[in-house]
């Protein structure tokens, strides 16, 4: 018999349903509550104990640590798949034959190019720019170039055109906002080299020589990318589903992801990190310090890297990350004081009543940014670079919240203003201070 949860307020009972997913996760459904209760709503802020959806794409277990992606366990994947299926597996659901992956491939390669005009835009920037910002307006421009995508129940072609163009030209995007960061020309995709052998060349090439690939630092990148693919209902990830909820088009709540990505609560705590570890090595404080002041309630610092929403054991990213940095630093002969403060701080915090208690760990944040400036991305890329690995994470969220024709998001609220009072003109106001 299907379970039932009674809700009981003053003396009268309600019945609530109880859906419960493939993992025997149950969710109380309170979508008919309002009417039924004459009013009652929920409350949850930051939607700590809120399923917004039913998901087939990823499942998280915070307490013992699991991460898969369409039943695929996410050490699997990193281990033995390349980021480009792992994107086609999170957005077509299934692994791809031989067959559709080399389709799939030539498909992205034909829309690698950016628009000319879009490259101007670039130009027009001040020198200082965050670029989480720039490739968010880039992103959403990109619906002026293609208003055909304007509309997103356009049919399954054109959407899918708008979801390749997307892959496409991210790495486009991404490896320009680099260049003319540096003032240096940009480099135009080359479509013999994989997806992320050709982010690498027009990152780090130069257009007067040849690209010289390592393939033990594109290896790591693929990784990285995969590790990063998708979270389930994270901020950003809730954030594209909700703007493409109001049927706006893919590249507006692609462009909104990004920005709600860019905090350092969410995907910034990389970049906030490495600038935590400099601070530290440039001797502003011990590591002890900067746990205290994680520590103190007076004070807003946080330890970067540190806790998650869900993961309250340990994050399965992070423990890939840790081994893919140690593998990369040792491969590359690279001797990085961070990571070893890094570890100094993690020991320390792993042992502190304070973070024990709260089962504060690692997260995918703490080691990634060790990894990227082994690989010479400048911090103020990291961020960037976590959005080029969640977008078919985005893109498969939004998919599916699409063709499960999922109404509007717009949730509910608890109204704690001013009762109904009357307007005064402004020369009878008197100041209430
Ligand atoms: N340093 C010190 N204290 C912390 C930290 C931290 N990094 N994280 C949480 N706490 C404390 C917090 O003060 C609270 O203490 P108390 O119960 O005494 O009030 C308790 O732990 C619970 O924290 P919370 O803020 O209620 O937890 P949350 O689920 O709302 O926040 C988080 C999750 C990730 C935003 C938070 O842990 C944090 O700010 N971490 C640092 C930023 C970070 O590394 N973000 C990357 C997250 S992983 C990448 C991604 O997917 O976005």
């Amino acid at each position: 018999m299907a379970e039932k949860v009674i809700l009981k307020i003053k003396k009268k009972e309600y019945e609530l349903p109880v859906v419960v997913g493939s993992e025997k996760e149950k969710g109380i459904d309170i979508s008919k509550l309002r009417g039924a209760t004459g009013g009652y709503t929920t409350l949850d802020y930051g939607f700590k104990n809120t399923g917004s959806t039913t998901s087939g794409i990823t499942f998280l277990n915070g307490e013992q640590g699991i991460l898969r992606y369409r039943g695929y366990p996410i050490e699997q994947l990193a281990g033995k798949s390349s980021f480009l299926e792992v994107a086609y597996l999170l957005i077509y659901g299934e692994l791809p034959t031989k067959a559709e992956f080399e389709s799939f491939k030539n498909e992205i390669t034909k829309h690698t190019l950016v628009h000319e005009d879009i490259r101007k835009f670039l130009d027009a920037y001040p020198e200082r720019t965050h670029p989480m910002g720039q490739l968010s307006s880039m992103i959403g421009s990109l619906a002026a170039f293609y208003p055909e995508s304007l509309d997103p129940n356009r049919g399954e072609d054109e959407v899918n055109r708008t979801i390749i163009r997307l892959l496409a030209k991210m790495p486009t995007l991404v490896s320009w906002i680099h260049k003319r960061h540096m003032g240096h020309p940009v480099i135009y995709p080359n479509n013999s080299l994989s997806y992320v052998e050709n982010f690498m060349r027009m990152f780090f090439g130069f257009p007067t020589e040849e690209y010289d690939m390592d393939p033990v630092i594109v290896s790591a990148m693929e990784k990285l990318l995969i590790l990063h693919a998708d979270h389930e209902q994270n901020c950003s990830t809730a954030t594209v589903r909700i703007v493409g909820s109001s049927h706006a088009p893919l590249y507006a709540a692609i462009s909104a992801g990004i920005s709600a990505l860019w905090g350092p609560l969410h995907g910034g705590a990389n970049q906030a990190v490495i600038e935590m570890l400099n601070q530290i090595h440039h001797g502003e404080g011990d590591v002890n310090h900067w746990v205290d002041k994680a520590k103190s309630k007076e004070d807003p610092f946080r330890l970067m890297g540190f806790g998650h929403r869900v993961y309250k054991n340990f994050d399965p990213r992070a423990n890939i990350i840790k081994k893919a940095c140690d593998d990369i630093l040792k491969k590359l002969k690279i001797d990085d004081p961070l990571l070893e403060i890094a570890k100094q701080l993690e020991e320390v915090a792993l042992k502190d009543e304070y973070f024990i208690k709260r089962n504060l760990y690692p997260n995918v944040d703490f080691y990634s940014g060790i990894i990227y400036k082994a690989i010479s991305f400048p911090t103020e890329m990291f961020t960037v670079l976590f959005a080029l690995g969640r977008l078919p994470g985005w893109i498969a969220q939004w998919k599916e919240m699409m063709t499960d024709k999922q109404p509007i998001g717009r949730p509910r609220q608890v109204y704690t203003g001013e009762n109904e009072r009357k307007y005064t003109a402004i020369s009878k106001r008197k100041s209430k201070k």
